[in-house]
């Protein structure tokens, strides 16, 4: 297809008459055809573009012609579509067809925190921040789709890629998705939301099918993507690598065609994972608009000029051609990628977009800074006047930019966190000590870190040494957690244990038990288990932040910026405390045989027994006591929040008003959350669930009143029986509070 196409470049001018002699078109008023008019709407100039193409055409912008990009129609001036990963920074560019470097030496990026940041931050406009600074760098590198954001919910703590998803709350999520989408798609550059649905996991990512019930699947795993595509009016989705009721995600009746394209109305591009694709017929049919990564029929696999093999390219011209696939679904598939073109690369208007930017690393910074998490705090921190700090871990000095899987980036710059702290805190003698070795690598698909991490003392020395270098310091700061090496927080597996990896457990309690000042620093996208938690008077949960992660740091630990984030998921003592506790929910049992690809797979079937009860939903049914619950974040001064009154009624929606007052003498930020209670419903409901929240600025002193209005949405539950959302008449709570756990302040009301 390609070369056809390469023979029929012909410049705008020629189109016109091209187009008018071939299919007898004529041109709009003002001489120019509609389908190049963009005084025209976008649905005349689409059904015009579709009514010009060939067959061919049609089915070659259905399909990747390199690894990241679909041809366009040159012939018509219909380009070609550019997509790149995604989601905390724009991708190295890649060789056409191979996964190698190309080599570029002005490909080096912004890295924005990672998403389970952003939520940390439970701040939208954050999220706006970010979604319009990473649309800037995707538009300048010419990208007209970014493959993000990941809106997954984190089911279980050892999920490899919950650092890209937003937490394990299905509001929270949503809340913060829309803005991140809105802001990418200022840009002309369209947001892929992935990966749709049901993707929790890693391990078996590619066979597991998913049993779970339809009111869980529509109260918790759907929300987000639902308000991805009704609210922030996502111009695509990405299916996912699993299986839901027997069927590949990416080409899935139920999920696509039923629930995304029927019952919301999704007007945009369906995009495979990489290698998602797995038949012709189920593509075609089952909602599947562009067809991405796949290996090829396995002749000629990741050859050349394997793309024409594809389930959507020549396979699937034959069909048409024999008439066993239908022209309707040709044509909506088409029309939903030429609105993609119209709402991106076509779009004359989109601005220029801007890369690596001073603009970028000072919304990074800004976003991290917020992200930042105080679990715990025992009058250590802020660190002021320090003499003599000692570092100690490896994350403190390791890149975590690079690995991960398909959202490593090659960055312009990352601060670790030593070079932020010797930056901050330059008047103080800081030293560093190794503490343990995790991960010495730092190459990820042709991207280096250039680091030497090579260590040539053993653990026990490494121990030794950081707990004789912390006995003469006045703080020191541990800093460890998680990387992106293989089964961490990485793509295609998932993690082995809740436990930190490399003992480092027993350096934490080792430095607990001479350093008075100890600050434990958790970086990880994931919550881990915190043993020592009792034991050390200061602990703060990190993420990966990207090119800025070193000064965000510095400046939570230094006080210049007070910290405000909350936890966006449970940190549980171990991992019997989460609900998944069988194989059958995790990590599946063997089934059926299936093809894949060329070869047979077994099927693995996983049931999510456990229903709506995930993160904090269970916890609280089960009375188990988080190690920090939900929604927790400290802040270096002290807030009161106020009694609350209300306006409204559930029927119309109900303001709440809840006074905040910074009492302490430091400005800070404090987040009301609202949590609705059901008590007596006619199914089983969650003891509470998060239905709004307000973060809110405040000077020392300073008193501003929070407003959280709320729906009859908020009061509703699933009914799988009439499929539609119900709310039940009676007695309701909303319930305030500055974690899932310190709830201060209830109202009562009536529905
Ligand atoms: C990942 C996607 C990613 C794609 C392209 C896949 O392996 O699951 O999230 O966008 O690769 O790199």
């Amino acid at each position: 297809m390609k070369t056809h196409l390469v023979c029929c470049i012909l410049s705008a001018v020629a189109v016109v008459t091209a187009c008018g002699n071939q299919n007898g078109k004529q041109a709009a008023g003002n001489g120019m055809p509609v389908f190049l008019d963009d005084s025209k709407t976008m649905d005349e100039r689409v059904e015009d573009a579709l009514s010009r193409m060939t067959l061919e055409e049609k089915v070659t912008v259905l399909h990747a012609q390199s690894k990241f990009s679909s041809a366009g129609v040159p012939r018509l001036g219909l380009p070609e579509v550019w997509m790149s990963d995604g989601p905390h920074g724009i991708r190295p560019e890649v060789l056409w067809d191979k996964w190698e470097q190309a080599g570029w030496t002005s490909d080096s990026c912004t890295a924005f925190p990672a998403l389970t940041a952003l939520s940390a931050t439970w701040n939208p406009e954050m999220s706006r921040l970010y979604g319009k600074s990473i649309g800037e760098e995707a538009r300048y590198r010419k990208k007209d789709v970014l493959l993000g954001p990941g809106v997954n919910i984190n089911r279980t703590p050892l999920n490899g890629r919950s650092f890209e998803y937003f937490g394990e709350d299905p509001y929270l999520t949503s809340r913060m998705v829309v803005p991140y989408v809105q802001g990418v798609q200022g840009n002309g550059v369209a947001a892929c939301v992935k990966h749709f649905a049901l993707n929790n996991q890693e391990t078996n990512r590619f066979t597991t099918d998913v049993n779970v019930d339809d009111r869980t699947l529509y109260e918790i795993y759907l929300p987000a993507f639902k308000a991805a595509v009704q609210e922030g009016g996502a111009w695509a989705i990405m299916g996912s690598y699993n299986l839901y009721k027997g069927q590949w995600n990416c080409h899935n009746q139920y999920l696509l065609n039923d629930i995304l394209k029927k019952e919301w109305g999704f007007d945009g591009v369906v995009v495979s994972d990489w290698g998602g694709t797995h038949d012709t017929k189920e593509a075609v049919e089952n909602g599947l608009d562009m067809e991405f990564g796949t290996w090829t029929d396995g002749l000629k696999s990741m050859a050349s000029n394997s793309y024409d093999s594809y389930y959507l390219a020549n396979p699937y011209l034959e069909g048409l051609k024999s008439g066993k696939y239908d022209m309707q679904t040709l044509d909506d598939k088409v029309r939903r990628v030429l609105r993609l073109m119209y709402r991106t690369n076509m779009d004359k208007n989109r601005p220029y977009g801007s890369f690596a930017s001073p603009e970028h690393a000072a919304a990074a910074r800004k976003i991290g800074d917020e992200a930042i998490v105080l679990l715990k705090n025992e009058g250590v921190l802020p660190i002021k006047d320090a003499k003599k700090i000692l570092v100690v871990g490896e994350n403190a000095i390791k890149m975590m930019t690079v690995g991960g899987g398909s959202s490593s980036l090659k960055v312009k710059k990352e601060y670790s966190p030593l070079e932020g702290i010797k930056e901050r805190f330059k008047d103080a003698d800081v030293e560093y000590e190794r503490g343990y070795i995790g991960d010495v690598g730092g190459e990820y698909n042709g991207v280096s870190t250039g680091q030497d991490l090579s260590e040539s003392r053993f653990a026990e020395q490494l121990l030794k040494d950081a707990v004789t270098a912390a006995k003469n310091a006045e703080y020191v700061i541990f800093i460890g957690g998680l990387n992106k090496s293989d089964h961490q927080d990485a793509e295609g597996a998932d993690r082995l244990s809740y436990s930190l990896p490399y003992s480092q457990d027993t350096v934490i309690e080792a430095l607990a038990s001479v350093a008075p000042k100890l600050v434990v620093v958790n970086i990880s996208g994931n919550a881990v288990a915190m043993p020592w938690a009792d034991m050390v008077p200061a602990i703060i949960q990190d993420w990966y932040l990207g090119s800025e992660a070193g000064h965000s740091l510095a400046d939570v630990l230094s006080g210049d910026v007070n910290p405000s984030g909350k936890l966006p998921f449970t940190i549980g003592a171990t991992l019997d405390d989460y609900p998944i506790k069988t194989a059958e929910q995790y990590p599946g049992v063997p089934g059926e045989e299936k093809r894949l690809g060329t070869n047979m797979a077994t099927i693995m079937n996983e049931t999510y027994s456990e229903g709506i009860f995930v993160g904090y939903r269970w916890f609280d049914k089960e009375k188990i006591t988080p190690v920090f619950p939900f929604g927790h974040g400290l802040s270096y001064t002290t807030f009161e929040i106020g009694e609350p009154s209300m306006v409204g009624s559930a029927e119309r929606g109900i303001t709440f008003k809840v006074s905040v007052k910074n009492t302490g003498s430091v400005a800070g930020a404090e987040t009301v959350e609202l949590y609705i209670s059901d008590a007596e419903c006619s199914v089983e409901r969650p003891e509470k669930e998060l239905k709004g929240f307000a973060k809110v600025f405040l000077e020392p002193g300073e008193t501003k009143v929070a407003e959280i209005t709320i729906d009859k949405s908020a009061l509703s539950f699933f009914d799988a029986g009439k499929h539609a959302w119900v709310a039940e008449k009676g007695d309701f709570q909303a319930l305030f509070g500055t974690s899932s756990r310190d709830i201060c302040r209830t109202v009562k009301f009536t529905y």
